[in-house]
């Protein structure tokens, strides 16, 4: 058995976690800046980088002290290394490289990404490879074919806005505050998603991809006509959000042999409609479907530190002069889609 410590610093959640390769998570602590960015409506740079300089050591030592484990008895440091905010994932990159040093332990350099599309394995010891994996977070909407670890195959991505973007935003235009996504699903819960006429963004096209700026602008223009009720435009929203999801998954399931399992993952998973149509789809297509459990869909140290299990049990580690990488493809085989360059 291995037993990993992982540290995850890329946004606004500073967090350690220590996992052992049998999927037990023995320590974990998460630290949200909500307060920090609140009054600007968005995460800023620099106010995270500091805030995750100020809490990570502090947050290192007690997570090993919840445990009962020394950094010796760990086999490997674990850190996500990019994409992100790059003051942050320095902070998080630079204290890994230093506990690997100190302790003589393997350095692991997580893609973040890798570490949300791999965290459905850890709550699921039954999920094996290869798994479809509608990947929906602040900063990404990819569907990827998750073959091995090392091994993903993106078959879609966003021309333009995130989904949890769009949450966000469409949350700040209804004056609900941030973070938005879980603030507009529960006002939705109370409106009628047939009531407000809103687009839905390359619903039916022969490209694979996503995008969310167009639905974003609609609500924009639905909150200033004034025609209707905040809680009409969130349900709306959500619905409009929930057909462009499906019809891409459907536009990838009909150009491939469906994998056994359809997989969500990223802190927008976290919403229950989302689930509920995801759920149908796959049963639908005769696949099964996972989520993982809400606190390891959004931003959290025991996936980084999974990922690193998955690394170790594959004998695999980093050099110590790994870069920070504030773009980082899962796919690098990947084309380049219309907008390329936004994201990665
Ligand atoms: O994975 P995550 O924690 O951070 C990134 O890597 O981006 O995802 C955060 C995103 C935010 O945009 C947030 O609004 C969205 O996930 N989110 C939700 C819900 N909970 C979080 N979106 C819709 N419904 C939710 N319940
Ligand atoms: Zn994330």
């Amino acid at each position: 058995m291995g037993l990993v410590l992982g540290i995850e610093s890329s946004c606004d959640e500073t967090a350690v976690a220590l996992v052992s390769t049998d999927r037990t998570i023995l320590a974990q602590h998460i630290a949200s800046q909500e307060a920090e960015h609140a009054p600007y409506g968005g995460v800023v740079p620099e106010i995270a980088a500091r805030a995750h300089a100020d809490r990570l050591a502090p947050m290192i030592a007690a997570v090993l002290q919840d445990a009962n484990i020394t950094l010796d008895q760990c086999d490997a440091i674990a850190a996500t290394a990019g994409p992100g905010l790059i003051g942050g994932v320095m902070v998080g990159l630079v204290s890994a490289k230093a506990l690997a040093m100190a302790a003589d332990k393997p350095l692991m350099a997580i893609n973040h990404l890798e570490g949300h599309a791999l965290s459905p394995r850890l709550a699921d010891p039954a999920l094996e490879y290869p798994y479809l994996l509608l990947l929906v977070s602040g900063g990404h909407c990819q569907i990827l074919s998750v073959e091995g670890v090392g091994q993903y195959r993106r078959l879609a991505t966003t021309i333009d806005d995130a989904l949890g973007e769009a949450f966000d935003k469409t949350a700040k235009i209804l004056g609900l505050g941030y973070p938005g996504g879980p603030a507009v699903e529960r006002l939705a819960r109370e409106g009628d998603p047939n009531a407000v006429p809103l687009p839905r963004p390359l619903k039916g096209s022969k490209e694979p991809h996503f995008s969310f700026a167009g639905l974003k602008s609609a609500v924009l223009r639905a909150k200033e006509s004034g025609e209707h009720a905040d809680a009409d435009i969130a349900a709306s929203f959500q619905q409009a959000a929930v057909d462009c999801l499906i019809d891409r998954l459907q536009h990838a399931l009909n150009r491939m042999t469906p994998p056994p399992k359809l997989v969500v993952a990223g802190g927008v998973a976290a919403n229950q409609t989302i689930r509920t149509a995801l759920e149908n789809l796959a049963t639908a297509h005769g696949m099964g479907f996972t989520a993982p459990p809400l606190a390891l869909c959004t931003d959290n140290a025991a996936m980084i530190a999974w990922a690193g299990c998955e690394r170790l049990a594959l004998g695999q580690s980093d050099p110590l002069d790994f870069r920070a990488r504030p773009r980082w493809p899962l796919d690098p085989q990947a084309e380049p889609v219309r907008g390329a360059g936004v994201k990665a």
